[in-house]
């Protein structure tokens, strides 16, 4: 079976970071196209410094990257500073990128690589605030059919939120986006927070991130150690959520995960539960199905799959 071919549109993010990593040590498995930057976790200029710094981190320079947007579709843009540290990628030095960012812009080169490639060739990965994804949709309509499909990090129903009571960051960010994307008639694959809530990056995993012995394993241990503090003071939890790489993971062995296709909606509208998933889990709205929302993870298997490809890098 010839490798999958993907495009990761990202926010990195210490956790964008592992999942790019992962991607990467599976070329058997996954053909990444290319890295598209999109403003989030951090600026703009921090997410597409930071994606070039992960690919030569893990020996791959040649990856094209290239910057998204900078902004939201209509609102002002919400960092996440307070989890992710002032560059995105706290926890651990490492050098300035060497490789240039690709001339074209982001949105540009996701229609171009879809016009391209044959129908339902390319499955696009968004690991941060979906207005790459969205912005390319609306300028030309003509590559959603040609979509393989979306696997996503965003959104929460049992888990309600983590930037609101009510919102996941990803789709709180951009919720005009979102909602674009969720009813695009594109098959989504919806990796939330009720997945990646149970996904937690114990001591003893990030001990065994740095047992690997390799420099990418030490990075890795240094990001998830820095990245778990926010959460373990926010939900008491045994360690922090390792969101992100649960989409590569998914590809890579979706037996470790279970879902429902279900409708999934965004609000838009209310102040007070904006960028919420209204996920029909019980199936009592009548609304088309419109999404795989994945609930339950085999943590283990996920951190063994996650480790053991990490240290072919
Ligand atoms: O809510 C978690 C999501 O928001 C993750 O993708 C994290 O990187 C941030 O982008
Ligand atoms: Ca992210």
């Amino acid at each position: 079976m010839p490798p999958r071919n993907i495009i990761i549109d990202t926010d990195p993010g210490q956790d964008d970071a592992v999942a790019i990593l992962l991607a990467l040590a599976s070329p058997d498995d996954l053909n990444v196209l290319g890295i598209t930057a999109v403003a989030g976790n951090v600026p703009l200029h921090f997410t597409s410094k930071n994606a070039r710094v992960i690919c030569e981190l893990s020996g791959k320079p040649d990856v094209p990257v290239f910057a998204g947007c900078d902004a939201p579709l209509q609102r002002k843009l919400v960092t996440a500073e307070h989890v992710h540290g002032k560059t995105g990628l706290d926890g651990v030095a490492l050098p300035d990128p060497q490789m240039q960012l690709q001339d074209a812009h982001g949105v540009d080169f996701i229609i171009e690589a879809l016009r391209h490639a044959p129908v339902g060739t390319i499955t696009l990965c968004p690991l941060g605030p979906l207005t790459n994804i969205a912005t390319a949709f609306q300028r030309a309509p003509d590559i959603i059919e040609r979509v393989q499909e979306i696997v996503l990090m965003g959104g929460a129903y049992f888990e309600v939120g983590n930037i609101t009571p009510a919102a996941e960051f990803n789709i709180y960010v951009d919720p005009e986006a979102a909602d674009i994307v969720f009813n695009s008639g594109v098959e989504i694959t919806v990796l939330s927070l009720d997945v990646t809530h149970k996904a937690l990056v114990t001591h003893a995993r990030v001990d065994a991130f740095g047992a690997i012995g390799n420099r990418v394993g030490e990075v890795v241990a240094s990001w998830t150690h820095f990245f778990e503090r926010f959460d373990i003071a926010k939900y008491g939890s045994a360690g922090a959520p390792l969101h992100d790489p649960t989409v590569i993971a998914y590809l890579l062995q979706p037996d470790l995960f279970t879902g429902r296709h279900i409708n999934v909606e965004i609000e838009t509208q209310s102040e007070l539960t904006l960028g919420m998933t209204v996920a029909d889990w019980w199936g009592v709205s009548g609304r088309q199905p419109n999404a795989q929302f994945i609930g339950t993870i085999n943590d283990d298997g996920f951190f063994d799959l996650l480790t053991r490809r990490l240290a072919l890098l």
